[in-house]
């Protein structure tokens, strides 16, 4: 089993059921979870089995598609009622991904529209709706990353924070998505890859894809970034996102914001991949995005060899995300091509105007 050959998430009608790949475990080992209850699905989604906004959107556009099906309800309105509340709980798995509500809006907006129709033809609406945002997304990521690929020369040093490949998306991937696009289009690459602390999603996760793809890499503390930025080693920086706000302020994993800056004190590209599932226009500026604030133990328990790494009673606080104010942004990277600033005009326009 390796994760070319297979999709981060899969979703089964027939038993029913999500199959997921177990990203706590990596890269230990390729675990694949079953899950068959939406509090399954929620515990999975807090506790970072399945994270990275794409994967966690399209985890809850199944997850609705499973309380289609478990519903045992015997009417429409009932059964509408179990799909609502199961939203209702999916949606406060976690805050700061908009790819959440985003999905949710699509598969309630579908069950909402349902009059005189059979349950069990409802539900399979649910089942091919779900299934059609996951083959979206992989197409999506696609072209993404085709765009994305034209910025790198054909050798480039590149800087990348957290997971934003296969794992965090169905297939393929976001910023890593475009990375590796230009190694399958014959390009020199190499990355230094951010460990990402405190979770790890670098050294554990994009590292792991990495290697399965073959692509030159080092892993690197989040703080020497600024080093190699400073001596001219990186030609460009790619990330993803979990929110960009009108205005073009982006919500990343936590250490974005400090490698934006060191990229502009050098004179590097930020670029921002992200497919317009996560452009929330609802939102007028970064500082309204709601950050999740994680469990101070998971800064704490990391060790060094046997040892703790903080004196036992120590306090920790552990933000999840930051901001990156639109000004550090070169371009974001979508589907629809590149949206250069000003992002308060062009974001809109790009959406509106493109055709994917
Ligand atoms: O806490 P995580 O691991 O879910 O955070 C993931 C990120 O911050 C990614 O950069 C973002 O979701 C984009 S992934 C395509």
């Amino acid at each position: 089993m390796c994760l070319s050959t297979m999709r981060t998430i899969n979703y089964h009608p027939e038993t029913p059921s999500l199959q997921m790949i177990d990203q706590r475990q990596l890269p230990a080992k390729l675990d694949v979870l079953q899950l068959n209850t939406i509090d399954e699905v929620i515990h999975a989604i807090r506790d970072m089995a399945v994270r990275g906004a794409p994967a966690i959107g399209i985890t809850a556009a199944f997850a609705l598609a499973l309380a289609a099906r478990l519903s045992d309800a015997d009417d429409l309105d009932g059964w509408k009622q179990d799909l609502g509340d199961a939203a209702q709980r999916l949606s406060e798995a976690r805050p700061t991904a908009v790819n959440l509500r985003w999905a949710i809006d699509r598969m309630l907006g579908l069950a909402t529209s349902f009059q005189d129709i059979a349950l069990d033809s409802a539900r399979d609406k649910m089942d091919q709706l779900a299934q059609r945002m996951a083959d979206e997304d992989v197409e999506i990521n696609r072209r993404m990353a085709a765009h994305g690929a034209r910025l790198l020369e054909a050798r480039a040093t590149v800087i990348h924070h957290c997971n934003t490949g296969a794992l965090a998306a169905v297939d393929y991937g976001t910023a890593l998505g475009v990375i590796r696009y230009a190694h399958e289009s014959g390009k020199s690459i190499h990355v230094l890859v951010d460990e990402t602390r405190p979770r790890l999603q670098g050294a554990r996760l994009t590292a792991w894809e990495l290697e399965q793809y073959g692509i030159s890499y080092d892993v690197i503390c989040d703080s020497a970034s600024g080093f190699f930025l400073q001596r001219g080693e990186v030609d460009a920086v790619f990330v993803g996102a979990d929110r960009i706000a009108a205005n073009g302020d982006v919500a990343n994993k936590i250490g974005t914001y400090m490698l934006a800056l060191a990229a502009r004190d050098s004179g590097v590209p930020f670029y921002c991949v992200a497919p317009r599932s996560t452009f929330d226009p609802d939102v007028a500026q970064g500082a309204d995005i709601s950050i999740e604030q994680r469990q101070a133990s998971e800064v704490l328990a990391l060790r060094l060899g046997e040892r703790p790494i903080a004196p036992e009673g120590a306090s920790a606080r552990n933000p999840a995300f930051d901001i990156t104010p639109y000004r550090l942004v070169e371009a974001f990277v979508t589907e629809y091509g590149l949206i250069h600033p000003p992002f308060i005009t062009n974001i809109p326009a790009t959406f509106k105007e493109g055709q994917p």
